[in-house]
């Protein structure tokens, strides 16, 4: 994939993962208060039904859009029907990968909102990854720009939440 068309179809995967710092919170925790083997939260305070709905739908919709808008560039080989199909999938991978990442955080002893290396900037995306493979398949070598280039992003954009307040962690 060129660069522009692989900025493109990751796209809903980063607004999947970005909306529910603005938009999740509230008190259903996705795993309600329960504990794994460890003694510690299967998930933690920070994982929501809110933040998980709102994350899909989003990254849904940003598929839609641009499937409407940049037809050429937003996974251009496939009909308008999978492009969303697509969007959902990267957005329900991207949640997944997420509350993945959480999982592994909790059974290594880190409180809900520490900062771990890596496993914060890049747990969505090889699940992102694979639940479009059905529809999309970037090579080893897209997969290799993805992750540094999400490295990156992220790395950014938390940041710039912090300085705007929405989040209270620049991580
Ligand atoms: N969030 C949410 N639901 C989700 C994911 C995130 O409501 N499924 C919201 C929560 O308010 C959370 C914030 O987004 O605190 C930041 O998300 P994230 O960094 O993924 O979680 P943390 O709170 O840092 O927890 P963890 O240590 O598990 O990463
Ligand atoms: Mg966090």
């Amino acid at each position: 994939m060129d660069s522009i068309a692989l900025v493109a179809y990751i796209l809903p995967a980063y607004v999947a993962n970005s909306v529910p710092v603005v938009l999740g919170g509230g008190r259903t925790k996705i795993d309600e208060g329960r504990r794994w083997i460890d003694g510690r939260r299967l998930l933690g305070e920070g994982k929501t039904y809110r933040g998980l709905i709102a994350g899909i739908a989003c990254g849904t919709l940003t598929g839609a859009v641009l499937a409407y808008a940049l037809p050429s560039i937003f996974l251009s080989g496939l009909a308008f029907a999978d492009k969303l199909l697509a969007s959902f999938a990267l957005s329900v991978g991207t949640m997944i990968g997420d509350l993945m990442g959480s999982f592994v955080k909790r059974r290594m002893g880190l409180p809900d909102g520490n900062a771990a290396e890596l496993l914060d900037q890049l747990s969505f995306l090889p699940f992102a990854v694979a639940f479009a493979f059905p529809f999309v398949r970037p090579s080893p070598a897209d997969f290799a720009v993805l992750i540094l280039i999400t490295y990156a992003a992220h790395k950014a954009a938390n940041w710039l939440a912090h300085q705007l307040q929405l989040k209270r962690v620049p991580w």
